[in-house]
């Protein structure tokens, strides 16, 4: 259960979106590669080296690497539809993993956290953090963290207005460039 208090989305949100979240499960495997795809080309089409993004996806995003992932125990995927079942966004947590200034004693990062482009600017990524914080703290976890590339001033301009602050630098493989991430955390 969302505490409305602590709801980032409560608090931004004049109209919520049509969207509802739910957990996936295997079943989800094909519906998550596609979704992932999507939303990874429209985030970083403008201004990549296409060739470059192309590695990328078919390196993380098929069928079975989704299914490997929603079959792994560490890992929980939120999702965002809309009412005719189509998925707006999703949340990837993973409980116990770490980088440079993450501080707690159960961390959860959120490792993918993407919308489709249909759906910016309407609340559903405030819809998948508020789910996302609430089932952090539930399961108890005492610091949520994340990586944003520090181009991304869309994505961190949302989780800085989302509480979190920035700790660190984490490297990051986009296809076979190394760039620098952003560590961004905040207490779920
Ligand atoms: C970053 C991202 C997840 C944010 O998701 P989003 O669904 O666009 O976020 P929201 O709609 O909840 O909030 C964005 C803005 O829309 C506003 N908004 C939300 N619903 C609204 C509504 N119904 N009416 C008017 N404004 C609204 C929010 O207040 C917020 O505005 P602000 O930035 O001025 O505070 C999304 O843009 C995205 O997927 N980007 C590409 C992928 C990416 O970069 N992912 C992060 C990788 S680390």
């Amino acid at each position: 259960m969302v505490d409305r208090a602590r709801s980032v989305y409560r608090s931004r949100v004049p109209t919520p979106p049509p969207t509802t979240t739910r957990w996936a499960h295997v079943a989800d495997a094909a519906a998550y590669a596609r979704c992932a795809a999507a939303s990874f080309r429209e985030a970083y089409a403008d201004g990549s080296d296409d060739a470059n993004l192309e590695v990328h996806v078919a390196r993380h995003f098929s069928e079975a690497i989704q299914r490997s992932e929603l079959q792994d125990p560490r890992l929980r995927l939120l999702v965002a539809e809309d009412p005719a079942g189509s998925w707006a966004g999703f949340a990837l947590l993973r409980g116990g993993s770490r980088a440079e200034g993450v501080r707690g004693a159960r961390p959860v990062e959120i490792v993918r956290f993407y919308t489709r482009a249909a759906w910016y600017g309407r609340g559903v990524g405030a819809q998948l953090m508020d789910g996302a914080l609430a089932a952090a703290r539930e399961a108890g976890h005492d610091e949520a963290w994340l990586q944003v590339w520090e181009g991304n001033a869309r994505a961190i301009r949302f989780y800085e207005k989302s509480g979190f602050v920035a700790r660190g630098r984490n490297p990051f493989r986009f296809g076979d460039v190394w760039e620098k991430d952003l560590v961004y955390a905040r207490s779920p």
